[in-house]
């Protein structure tokens, strides 16, 4: 069979460039190292992850200088709930930017950046379920139930879980096109995150507008978007 050399994989085989060349040594010559591009998208997902790990850093850089201050553990559910509204902030950047810059690799490190903001939520949930409310279901019940910011907070975490369950190729394959409409859910989500926090915070509402602004700067668009396709559709229908 052409080109196929004993041990060495159909990978190989496609990364090795067409050649008439049938001579051994041609045959035996060493792999290009990687495929053009494939150093890319690794370096890329390299840098995806440590810059969503850098909140981590800063936690130990902060452990490390004042020991978090008085009250600790609600340094640590701030944290926690701060990473996950930035990195979902991030994750619906994503699209805009990509198809501002045409830089449509990006799409490779959405799923990635999502899933870390779904894992800094988890974390931001179980700091308060567990290590703030030591697991005390009455209390955390009436806490959702009562105080509008956690039934905000608990309502984004909601509309998070599907995105994050049906996050694998498995599922976007399962659910065709309805991955896409059901991935619409993370508006509503940021958007509650962002109600979450502004409600939370009661007096300085910088940060909580800002949030608003960069949430509403990262959806417009999308609206634009939709608007215009909406149009071109009827225009050919
Ligand atoms: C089950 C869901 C959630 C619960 C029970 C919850 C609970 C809380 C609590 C108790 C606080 C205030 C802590 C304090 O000041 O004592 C808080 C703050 C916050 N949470 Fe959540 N949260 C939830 C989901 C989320 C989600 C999904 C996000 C973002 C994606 C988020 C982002 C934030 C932010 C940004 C703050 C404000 C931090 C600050 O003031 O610096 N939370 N949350």
């Amino acid at each position: 069979m052409r080109g196929w050399i004993p041990g060495r994989s159909t990978e190989d085989r496609r990364d090795r460039p067409l050649t008439t060349d049938r001579s051994s040594e041609a045959r035996n010559a060493p792999l290009p190292a990687t495929r053009p591009g494939v150093n890319d998208v690794r370096r890329l997902k390299v840098v995806t992850w440590l810059l969503c790990l850098v909140p981590f850093f800063w936690l130990a850089w902060r452990i490390f200088d004042d020991g978090l201050g008085a009250n600790p553990i609600e340094e640590l559910i701030h944290w926690a709930g701060r990473s996950a509204l930035v990195l979902l902030l991030g994750a619906l950047a994503v699209t805009p930017v990509r198809r501002i810059t045409g830089f449509n690799r990006l799409i490779l490190i959405r799923r990635l950046v999502g899933l870390f903001a779904f894992s800094y939520a988890c974390l931001h949930l179980l700091l308060y379920a567990v290590v703030d409310q030591g697991l005390a279901w009455s209390f955390i019940l009436e806490d959702v139930a009562e105080r509008r910011y956690i039934t905000a907070g608990f309502s984004a975490f909601l509309a998070l879980v599907p995105l994050a369950i049906t996050s694998t190729k498995g599922w976007i394959r399962r659910l065709g096109k309805r991955w896409a409409r059901l991935h619409r859910l993370v508006y509503l989500a940021g958007a509650l995150a962002v109600l979450h926090f502004y409600w939370r915070v009661k007096a300085d509402t910088l940060w909580p507008l800002v949030s608003a602004a960069v949430l509403l700067t990262l959806l417009l668009p999308r609206v634009w978007w939709a608007y215009r396709k909406r149009k071109a559709r009827r225009a050919t229908a």
